[in-house]
């Protein structure tokens, strides 16, 4: 199945049709697209769970109306309810206007919640009474409005681990849960490596003016590797090979990296100054730490430190430098997510 979205002009055909596991995707999204049974879409950042609920859309009789997408964890908590549902002027400080939400915003089309488990649990149970009944009143306002939306939902989280945990509500779980699509990790599905990254090439080939191509080992290297950013990560691969000139070098030195027990996310672009272990030479990145000064105070914040580079350096690769994206994911202000990739003396692989 192959689907151009129509909302998002830098959209292209998303690939669907590269292993039993895509194709049984494939199947499910036809056969419930034009019901407008609730999708709860579930898989690892970066596997492609934004295309997947983009095709059901478009797949569906609402496909002219708008695709709304709200990431509920990109949007601080305390604004989350009016963003969703709206409020009346003089709702609260600042409510100067009255402001429709993303629901009203998607009538007649599909609200897309991404990162549905974000959600804090007062909104968890309003979300639940809209989906029983799809009325609601904005923030500060009495009048019951009803909507005509389909709802998305997704998650990277492992929410039976934050129902346990009393984090999310089950009751909301199961109205989401009405059709599961669970898209599996790239490396469940390598197969797709050869055609994906293809497409990828060609893509940005044309966007750059270049014709790289794929040399058959490094095709293979590429089919072997962990992919544990997913196809995300694969077509920033992709993207740097046909941008660097030594695009097949950089490849090689990632893959190696994977195989020498290493996550695979590159370590070494920044300096990172501190304690002279850069995760260089494919040994483990737990940092080396000398006792000699500073006491077992200073191991721990080295420790710390170290912890901290690896994580930022993780998100930042996984949502390829958008900074704003990796505070959110990283619940840090945006400030303080600079001013630690400048004390961690992180910079991006490639300024584009
Ligand atoms: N089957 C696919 N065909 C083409 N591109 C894909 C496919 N799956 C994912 N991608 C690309 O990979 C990136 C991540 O996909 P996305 O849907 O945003 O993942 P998720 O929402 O699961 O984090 C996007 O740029 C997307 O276009
Ligand atoms: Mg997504």
């Amino acid at each position: 199945m192959s689907i151009v979205t129509e909302s998002d002009p830098t959209s292209y055909s998303p690939f669907f049709d590269g292993s039993p596991q895509m194709r049984a995707i494939g199947t499910v999204i036809d056969n419930i697209a034009d019901t407008d049974a609730t999708v709860f879409i579930r898989g690892e950042s970066g596997v492609g769970k934004d295309l997947v609920a983009r095709a059901i859309h478009a797949a569906s009789s609402r496909r002219r109306g708008a695709f709304v997408k709200v990431n509920c964890a990109a949007i601080p908590q305390g604004l989350l309810e009016s963003e969703l549902f709206g409020h009346e002027k003089g709702a609260f400080t600042g409510a100067h206007r009255r402001k429709l939400g993303q629901f009203e915003c998607a009538n007649r089309g599909t609200i897309y919640l991404d990162e549905i488990a974000e959600l804090p649990l007062a909104l968890q149970a309003k979300l639940l009474h809209v989906l029983q009944d799809f009325q609601f009143s904005r923030v500060g306002g009495h009048e019951l409005l009803e909507v005509d939306t389909r709802v998305i939902a997704a998650t990277n989280r492992d929410l039976e681990e934050a129902m346990a945990r009393g984090e999310f509500r089950e009751d909301l779980y199961y109205r989401l849960n009405v059709v599961e699509i669970k898209v599996p990790p790239l490396r469940e599905r390598r197969e797709e490596i050869p055609e994906l990254a293809s497409r990828f090439l060609a893509r940005f080939n044309m966007q750059y003016g270049r014709q790289k191509q794929l040399m058959p080992e490094t095709l293979a290297r590429l089919t072997e590797y962990s992919w544990l950013g997913n196809v995300r990560e694969l077509e920033n691969v992709i993207r740097r090979l046909v941008v660097l000139a030594d695009g097949e070098q950089a490849i090689e030195a990632l893959v190696t990296r994977g195989r020498n027990g290493h996550n695979g996310h590159n370590g070494n672009n920044g300096n990172n100054g501190n304690n002279g272990n850069n995760g260089r030479n494919g040994h483990s990145s737990v940092p080396r730490l000398t006792f000699a000064e500073g006491g077992l105070r200073e191991v721990g914040r080295r420790g710390a430190r170290e912890a901290e580079r690896k994580a930022l350096l993780e998100v930042l690769e996984r949502v390829s430098w958008n900074r704003a994206e990796a505070a959110r994911i990283l619940k840090v202000s945006y400030k303080t997510l600079l001013t630690k990739i400048s004390d961690c003396g992180l910079t991006p692989p490639l300024r584009r």
